[in-house]
């Protein structure tokens, strides 16, 4: 008996292992199997945990987890509740539904985006209701250019302390992701009289037309060690465009003497580099690598995103300024206006918590499993195919070399539901430097239909 005024759930547990674990199971077959019902209320963790004789603690984090693989949502004000579409699709689909994409009889394993189940909604919640509360009135009015002091100062130590990034809050500009970063850099450079852009080949198209609209852009080729300087060189670039950490979307990380290498091309011509950190917060097989900015402070602009930590919708992003570049950037910030700064107080917020931290060090882990999970399957599905790239991100390359071109791999993959990218799209120069690959997304399908996705690409791709 209980004296618990909220709903009550009948659940068996085991009585051996990790309660934890054990509840968490529990939970995920009562709805994979259709007990619990898509918006079912669940009775609060103080009730569950007195109903089942577990602590407090146990039970509000295997809620945690479930609400990051996707089965459960947490909303201030209406509790904890089964999420839509969680139920196993009826025996004759064979796959489990879950998400939309899994409802509209799709997977989505296109790179770029994060896993949205995951989105911290309680840490967020809670940090901007104490924004919304304590933020002084000037907070609703245009504000400084360059961002909020708050989340400058929480972002030069957070960024010193996990990238090596050096940089005073005073040379750090908040705008929205890198896109504008890009987009505020390409004003600048041309102010400045730059007129070559040289930009790593492959890379994403939307990125390569923002440089294009006002500067001519090089494609400089990529090999297994990163950006080719000599090719750079060639180019006559005076401002180099590059992914050091993780390349996107080869996934390879720039060995040490290209690093240098393109130090010293700095240097020599006085160019400027601007590092695109997108994901360099993920990496799994050892410590991340400091960012290159931490080497030349006066020649790299650092600019890193919210867009894969936490979620594209944030839209927060942020430049490390060399100091020559501060003021014009500075204005060409303020033309573009205020970047959100209630968001901004809500990130540093969440930083000086530790939320962020902690954020990131479950999704890590969870992003992780994925990965391996699809090496191995890759590994014993389809022996002939090899994944290129370290082990970071939310994305891995798939060389097919046997396949006779990059349009059959991706109708292969079609005919079994599954949305991919082939390597050609991200590719300006020649196409035939790589065999025909896949830039595989891993993040995205909620965790509940990441095997079904998995299978049913491996299935797509032995038909080749
Ligand atoms: C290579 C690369 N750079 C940068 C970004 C971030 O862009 P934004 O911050 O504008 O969303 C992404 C996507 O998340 C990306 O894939």
């Amino acid at each position: 008996m209980t004296d618990a005024l909220g709903p009550e759930l009948l659940l068996e547990l085991p009585g051996w292992g990790s309660r934890g674990r054990a509840l968490e199971e529990a939970l995920r077959s009562a709805i994979r199997g259709g007990r619990l019902v898509a918006g079912t209320r669940l009775p609060s963790s103080r009730d569950l945990a007195s109903q089942l004789g577990l602590s407090r603690g146990t039970v509000t984090q295997a809620y945690e987890q479930l609400v990051a693989e996707g089965w459960l949502t947490a909303r201030q004000g209406s509790g904890t509740r089964v999420a839509a579409g969680t139920a196993e699709a009826p025996a004759r689909s064979g796959r489990s539904a879950g998400s939309a994409e899994a409802a509209s009889g799709r997977y989505d394993l296109r790179p770029g985006r994060p896993d949205a189940y995951a989105f911290p909604r309680e840490a967020w919640a809670r940090a901007m209701r104490h924004v919304l509360r304590e933020a002084p009135t000037e907070v609703f009015g245009f504000g400084d250019p360059r961002g909020r002091i708050e989340l400058r100062t929480a972002l030069a130590s957070y960024l010193g302390r996990t990238r090596g990034v050096r940089v005073d809050p005073a040379n750090l500009i908040v705008c929205s992701g890198y896109t504008q970063a890009l987009g505020l850099l390409a004003e600048v450079f041309t102010e400045l009289g730059v007129r070559t852009a040289g930009m790593e080949d492959p890379a994403i198209g939307d990125h390569v037309r923002l440089l294009a609209g006002r500067l001519r852009v090089a494609a400089v080729p990529v090999d297994a060690a990163g950006l080719r300087v000599d090719a750079l060189r060639d180019s006559g670039a005076e401002v180099a465009v590059c992914t050091p950490a993780h390349q996107f979307p080869l996934g390879v990380s720039m060995a040490p003497e290209r690093r240098s290498e393109l130090l010293e091309w700095a240097d020599d011509s006085l160019g400027w580099i601007v590092e695109d950190d997108y994901d360099g917060e993920f990496r799994y097989d050892r410590h991340p690598i400091a960012a290159l900015q931490s080497r030349r402070p006066s020649r790299i602009v650092y600019a890193g995103s919210t867009s894969k930590t936490i979620g594209p919708a944030v839209r927060l992003g942020w430049i490390a300024c060399p100091p020559l570049l501060l003021e014009p950037l500075t204005e060409a910030k303020r033309r573009a206006r205020e970047t959100r700064p209630l968001e901004q107080l809500a990130l540093a917020r969440m930083i000086e918590l530790g939320d962020y931290d902690r954020h990131l060090r479950t999704m890590r882990r969870g992003y992780q499993r994925r990965r391996d999970t699809l090496v191995a399957a890759v590994r014993s599905g389809l022996p002939d195919v090899r994944v290129r790239g370290i082990d970071a991100g939310l994305h891995a390359l798939l060389e097919l070399p046997s396949a006779p071109s990059e349009r059959a791999i991706v109708e292969a993959a079609r005919a079994t539901s599954v949305d991919v990218h082939p390597l050609g799209e991200y590719m300006r120069g020649d196409r035939d430097r790589h065999p025909p690959s896949l830039v595989v997304g891993y993040a995205t399908p909620p965790a509940h239909s990441y095997p079904a996705a998995l299978d049913a690409l491996i299935r797509g791709l032995r038909r080749l």
